[in-house]
């Protein structure tokens, strides 16, 4: 090799060795093996040379462009290495920082009283019932003892969709009874099902919602009577407000399903709006809370079930009716406004187990 081989050689080696990160080595890089770097520039003048040393350099040059670049690549796999080698000790995850505040969301009110209704009467022994929100006349009234023309289906202000044949229209449903006839035409006593979900109304003001939630019950097994409808929603009313003393009254009323039907109200303050037996300050007042009775004779026969062997009871109440008291809220619409302030103020934590018998 001559001599200006062998020092374009050792310089470029040097400088390699001196290049400590992948910028400085792309630089050798560049003046080495670039358009005008050093090895491509007396590969360019070998044409210059006399012939009689042309083959002879030529080969020369070619090695040594061959060992250079050889060279140049396995200092940039080096340098690489090291790089991250730097970057995962730089950026070693330290476990013992606590965790950044972070926004989460919440549970909505409906979703949670849904919940804790769930937990007692599951605790009863209760499993959870569905249906549809669009159902037939039969299911939503005539099979609940509401014939057609009955004035008892006036109070419902039904959602219609359009009609399909000769049938009746299909409705929205405005209670969470169809799931009842459902169950007891799907399965034979004893049974013990809740059903929470969405009804229908075309009512809307501050505390009517043209879509609300339902919880219903339905137990039926053999000798049931009134006294157990009474302990079962005695319990339920106690635990869901966690008012262990609270008073609960059976008032006799009329339901074309339950024979006898009983309204049931809770002790409350007219004045204070509080829930709770009377005391110093007042209370003593009733509020009308739910709608229950022994289930009509009619309807078992309805859904194929003999009423001399089967008795049993049933219940229904407004899920954001329970809710508004428990929580002291006085207007039903923000339910359903997705107003994030408000969503803020009365959503619940999604770590906050549910408890059975909240405060009781
Ligand atoms: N379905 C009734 C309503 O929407 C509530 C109700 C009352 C349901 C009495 C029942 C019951 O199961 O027994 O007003």
């Amino acid at each position: 090799m001559t001599d200006d081989l062998s020092a374009l050689q050792h310089e470029t080696e040097a400088a390699l060795a001196a290049a400590t990160d992948l910028r400085a080595w792309d630089a050798v890089r560049v003046a080495t093996l670039g358009r005008s770097g050093r090895l491509t520039a007396l590969l360019r003048d070998l044409g210059k040379a006399p012939p009689e040393q042309r083959r002879e350099r030529g080969a020369a040059l070619n090695r040594l462009r061959d060992s250079l670049t050889a060279r140049i690549e396995a200092r940039r796999l080096e340098l690489e290495e090291e790089e991250l080698d730097a970057r995962l000790a730089a950026e070693r995850l330290d476990p013992t920082l606590p965790p950044r505040p972070r926004e989460t969301g919440s549970i909505h009110p409906i979703s949670r009283t849904m919940e804790e209704i769930a937990a007692i009467f599951g605790a009863m022994g209760c499993e959870i019932a569905e249906g549809p929100d669009i159902e037939s006349d039969w299911m939503n009234f005539s099979a609940l003892n509401i014939p057609a023309h009955h004035p008892a289906r006036a109070d419902h202000d039904t959602f219609y969709l359009p009609a399909q044949g000769n049938l009746p229209p299909p409705v929205l449903r405005t209670q969470t009874s169809p799931v009842q006839i459902r169950t007891m035409l799907a399965r034979q006593p004893p049974i013990r099902v809740i059903v929470v979900g969405r009804t229908y109304r075309a009512d809307h003001d501050a505390t009517h919602s043209p879509m609300f939630h339902q919880c219903e019950g339905l137990v039926l097994d053999r000798d049931l009577h009134l006294g157990h409808l009474k302990g079962t929603l005695i319990d339920f009313l106690r635990g869901f407000f966690g008012i262990a003393d609270l008073p609960v009254r059976f008032r006799s009323s009329y339901f074309p399903f339950t024979e006898p039907s009983m309204e049931v109200d809770i002790g409350w303050n007219r004045r204070t709006g509080e829930l709770g037996p009377s005391g110093p300050d007042g209370g003593g007042d009733w509020l009308e809370i739910l709608g229950s009775g022994m289930v009509h004779p009619r309807v078992l026969a309805n859904c194929g079930i003999d009423p001399r062997d089967w008795q049993g009871f049933a219940w229904g109440m407004g899920v954001e009716r329970i809710a508004m008291l428990k929580h002291g809220m006085t207007d039903l619409r923000p339910f359903f406004e997705s107003d994030i302030r408000w969503l803020r103020h009365y959503g619940f934590s999604s770590l906050a187990p549910t408890m059975l018998h909240e405060g009781a």
